[in-house]
């Protein structure tokens, strides 16, 4: 061995070294990622694409378990009750991971100090939809029909806090209504009684809509965000449709739970930066309407100070919304 060659693996060694012994020989079982929500729903649909990619990156499959119920916080809580080695993994949302901080008073976990963040994973725009036999054909004519049905409409959403539910909190907030809610386990589930006409609307993320625009089974009034979603072309932005105050974009989140050790977070992250890379996963997402993160976004230090910007920032929108857990 050289001089040169004795460097670098002394160099290799002291990394090594450095790592607890089970980051070296990780991952050496499947992974569990728990997805809060229902199967077939938004989440479900992005962490499949993504954990089959990172499985491959990994050697390990990745299992996902749908952990649902009161808006993705039952599933997050699970999390942070599960060993922190690497094994047990998560995608959080806009409403797990900031929104439900103002809507939940007693929420079991601070979405920051109790998780190890591995990476920001995606962003969604979000639609208002309705089912084809609502007699609206625009956002003009659904907002005057919502009015003029405010008692008996009905807005089908993933639970307290969870994005479809928040969302439309902020759409009745700018409009002055308070229609009728109806929980689901997810938007999967909502999106089928959508479709099979048992609701009314629905505030929901582009990957559960543009499918459902596309096939003709529901109907999309505007995309929430200032240009058009290249999934959707034809459908409206707000400001076009003449809401323009009405603007959310919302994101999910990798993470692990709080003592997961640095070494694994570092690998995680790399077999998920290698999955938002590859060219697959790029046109699944893509087809879906889904952009990928920005900046630093994917990095855990990053996605660590975007949580707590988007907490800083939901929960004054919340408040002054006038909005409770309870509209
Ligand atoms: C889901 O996956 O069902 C959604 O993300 C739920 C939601 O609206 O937050």
């Amino acid at each position: 061995m050289n001089r040169r060659h004795l460097v670098a693996a002394t160099a290799a060694a002291l990394v090594a070294g450095a790592m607890p012994a089970a980051a070296q020989t990780y991952p050496a079982r499947p992974i569990t990622m728990i997805i809060p929500f229902a199967a077939g729903g938004p989440t479900d649909v992005v962490a499949r694409i993504v954990a089959e990619a990172m499985s491959k990156n990994l050697g390990q499959a990745i299992v996902i378990e749908n952990v649902a119920g009161a808006g993705g916080t039952t599933g997050s809580t699970r999390l942070t009750q599960a060993a922190p080695d690497g094994y047990s993994i998560m995608i959080g949302h806009t409403g797990t991971h900031a929104a439900s901080v103002a809507l939940y008073p007693n929420l079991r976990y601070n979405p920051v100090s109790d998780f190890a963040p591995i990476g920001l994973v995606n962003t969604n725009a979000i639609l208002i939809t309705a089912k084809k036999a609502l007699p609206a054909n625009n956002l003009t004519e659904f907002v005057a029909w919502l009015k003029a049905n405010e008692r008996t409409a009905n807005n089908a959403h993933a639970g307290i806090g969870s994005v479809s539910h928040t969302t439309c909190l902020l759409l009745h907030a700018i409009i002055g209504v308070k229609p009728q809610s109806v929980p689901y386990r997810g938007t999967g589930p909502a999106m089928n009684d959508l479709v099979a006409g048992q609701v009314d609307y629905l505030c929901d993320q582009v990957v559960n809509v543009a499918p459902q625009v596309r096939a003709g089974t529901i109907k999309a009034f505007a995309v929430a965000q200032p240009q058009r979603n290249a999934a959707l072309p034809d459908v409206p932005t707000t400001a076009e449709a003449g809401l323009p105050a009405y603007q959310v974009v919302v994101w999910n989140a990798m993470l692990a739970p709080k003592g997961t050790p640095d070494a694994i977070v570092t690998r995680l992250n790399q077999a998920l930066v290698a999955a938002l890379n590859d060219d697959g996963v790029k046109a699944r997402l893509a087809e879906l309407g889904a952009d990928l993160p920005t900046g630093n976004l994917a990095t855990p230090a990053g996605l660590r100070a975007f949580l707590e910007a988007e907490i800083a920032k939901w929960t004054p929108v919340i408040k002054e919304a006038g909005v409770t857990a309870s509209n």
